[in-house]
């Protein structure tokens, strides 16, 4: 139980803390696209891409699309899938398994690997404990043929619930710019289904009236548990247990558009008990019509600078979309949460659209989207209006990172970037006679603050439990070095997300309450799991804006969803 004297030593005044400066650094090959990239442990990552010409081989000699990244030696080691996870959603249990759904159909080309149709696919990996990859959980992604979705979904989200199990959002049949009403997935289900719920959807009004930019639909759980859902100019507050919408908010202003092709992005900000407060932000994309037709569209479109953030209580909603702007246009931007609550920005263009070729001009340079945006934007979450968006102190990456890029936050604590490949095959300088433009990137890199390159002092964890209920208090040891030492401390719980396609479906920093008295932090878990889902997550302890490196921790029972309620009930004010 909470114990009461934590309260007196609260402090949830978040002052704005130093601005780091980041440095690229460039570290071993991915050796496939990893343009879908989860992190699972901090030796490890999950990536995937499209069954082609990749240099990473499988066993038999035949090219994989599946792999693990090693943090440790920089180097990736394939895993073999059966069906077509490109394009894929997906999140973690309550349980820690790792699920993909849906994904591509059939790409079954002799050398490349056999892909078979994925798009009802529900795979199943981990959870993987092993450091080296190589132990129980970590070699198979299971793929069982009796397992699938209710329906066929092709950039679908998925979101883990207040019970453990998956949300799973919309959709199409087949591979699209602008989805459409006779291919969309207009519908929801859950993985496990509910009771009375196997084999059926729930069909969603909110998504027919977003189409055509309706796939990977931007959505978020409230702390209500409710869900958020963007896509297009349009947001709902959708109650799952009732099945209802609840609200629709109002449009996205100036004619501004997040969802695929316009590929602009959502994330929940970081949530400060007691009353964790959402507020949403969103930011690029573009102002074009969704009437455009793909001859009227040509990858020389400047995309906006808008963002847009709205808090989501009846003051905020009521006082609607509160606009800023970034230093430059962007589309298919990376969002990574970092462990202070500020959001960087990463990769994306500034002209263009996401989706393979098919835009009026695409042919040219094979790509949808042109003008690369090689530095990245810091959204100073903590600042007032005018003052969040800056570049300072973010440098220029000397490598493109177009369409299907990736970019997560790392248990070290920095910025794993990797991908891009706005072609469907493999480009490569001996593969490119018609000359096109931003070839397949395999080249990984990591974005550092200054105190992981300078090698500084930062906060470091040396114990901490690997599991903890809700609403219970844990003990952390930790060492804070003098220097951060009168600074604030916050302790961050973070969902680094499921990330694919300038899309972190899940991504989510809880700052947790706190009391540190020698080197003993005494933390307090999320009350209930509207505000932070059972299942895995990481800590890092953040010192005058200096964090450490994260550890994992099981946030609930650990069992397989669905799981009961767990928890209390606190008063929030949002709906
Ligand atoms: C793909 O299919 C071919 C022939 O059907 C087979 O020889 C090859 O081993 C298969 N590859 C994989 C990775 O299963
Ligand atoms: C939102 O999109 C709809 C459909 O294209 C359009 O009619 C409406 O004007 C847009 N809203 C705003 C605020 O631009
Ligand atoms: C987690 O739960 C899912 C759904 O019930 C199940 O298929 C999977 O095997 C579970 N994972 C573990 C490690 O028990």
């Amino acid at each position: 139980m909470r114990s009461t004297k934590l309260l007196s030593c609260l402090s949830f005044v978040h002052l704005a803390m130093a601005q780091h400066t980041w440095t690229f650094v460039q570290q071993g090959n991915s050796g496939i696209v990893p343009l879908e990239l989860i992190t699972i442990s901090p030796t490890l990552a999950l990536m995937y891409d499209r069954p082609y010409a990749n240099p990473l081989k499988l066993p038999n000699g035949e090219s994989a699309w599946a792999g693990l990244w090693h943090f440790d030696t920089n180097t990736a080691t394939p895993l073999e899938v059966k069906t077509n996870t490109f394009c894929a959603g997906g999140a973690f249990l309550s349980n820690g398994t790792l699920v993909a759904v849906g994904g591509q159909p059939v790409d079954n080309i002799p050398g490349w690997g056999n892909a078979t149709d994925g798009r009802m696919g529900i795979r199943l990996f981990g959870p993987c404990t092993s450091p080296s990859g190589t132990g129980p959980g970590c070699t198979v992604f299971e793929d069982p043929e009796n397992l699938h979705l209710a329906v066929t979904r092709w950039y679908p989200t998925a979101l883990r619930i207040a019970d453990g199990s998956l949300f799973i959002i919309g959709g199409s049949d087949i591979l699209t710019t602008f989805n459409a009403l006779d291919i969309a997935q207009n519908n929801y289900e859950f993985y496990p289904p509910r009771k009375g719920e196997e084999g059926k959807v729930r069909p969603s009004q909110f998504l027919k009236d977003a189409l055509p930019a309706n796939l990977f639909p931007r959505s978020m759980v409230l702390p209500s548990g409710h869900v958020l859902m963007m896509a297009n100019n349009q947001s709902v507050i959708y109650d799952i247990d009732s099945n209802t919408e609840l609200h629709r908010l109002p449009e996205l202003p100036n004619g501004v558009r997040i969802g695929v092709p316009f590929d602009g992005f959502a994330q929940l900000l970081p949530l400060s008990p007691p009353l964790y407060e959402p507020t949403v932000l969103a930011c690029g994309g573009s102002n074009k019509p969704d009437t455009i037709t793909l001859e009227e569209m040509s990858n020389q479109d400047v995309a906006t600078t808008q963002c847009q953030r709205m808090t989501l209580t009846t003051a905020g909603i009521a006082a609607g979309w509160e606009v800023e702007h970034m230093p430059e246009p962007r589309l298919l931007p990376e969002t990574v949460m970092l462990p202070s609550g500020d959001v960087l920005i990463i990769n994306g263009a500034h002209t263009g659209y996401s989706g393979y070729p098919s835009v009026s001009d695409s042919g040219k340079i094979g790509s949808n989207a042109d003008h690369p945006a090689q530095r990245g934007i810091m959204y100073r979450t903590t600042l007032p209006s005018g003052q969040r968006l800056t570049q300072d102190g973010l440098p220029t990456s000397p490598i493109p990172r177009m369409y299907h890029s990736a970019a997560t936050l790392t248990g070290k604590g920095n910025v794993m970037v990797a991908a891009s490949n706005p072609h469907p095959f493999v480009l490569n300088a001996n593969n490119n006679p018609n000359k096109l433009s931003f070839p397949s990137e395999y080249r990984v890199e990591y974005l550092n603050p200054d105190f992981i390159t300078n090698n500084s002092p930062r906060p470091v964890i040396t114990h901490s439990p690997s599991k903890l209920a809700f609403n219970a208090n844990g003990v952390i040891t930790v060492t804070i070095p003098h220097s951060l030492a009168a600074g604030e401390l916050q302790v961050s719980l973070i969902d680094m997300g499921y990330i694919t396609h300038g899309w972190h479906a899940g991504s989510r920093l809880v700052f947790l309450e706190n009391s540190l008295s020698g080197n003993t932090l005494t933390i307090t878990a999320p009350p209930n799991g509207n505000i932070y889902a059972p299942g895995p997550a990481w800590i890092y302890v953040v010192a005058d804006g200096v964090w450490s490196e994260g550890v994992q921790i099981m946030i609930g029972d650990g069992g397989n969803p669905p799981r009961p309620a767990q928890g209390v009930s606190v008063k929030i004010n949002s709906p």
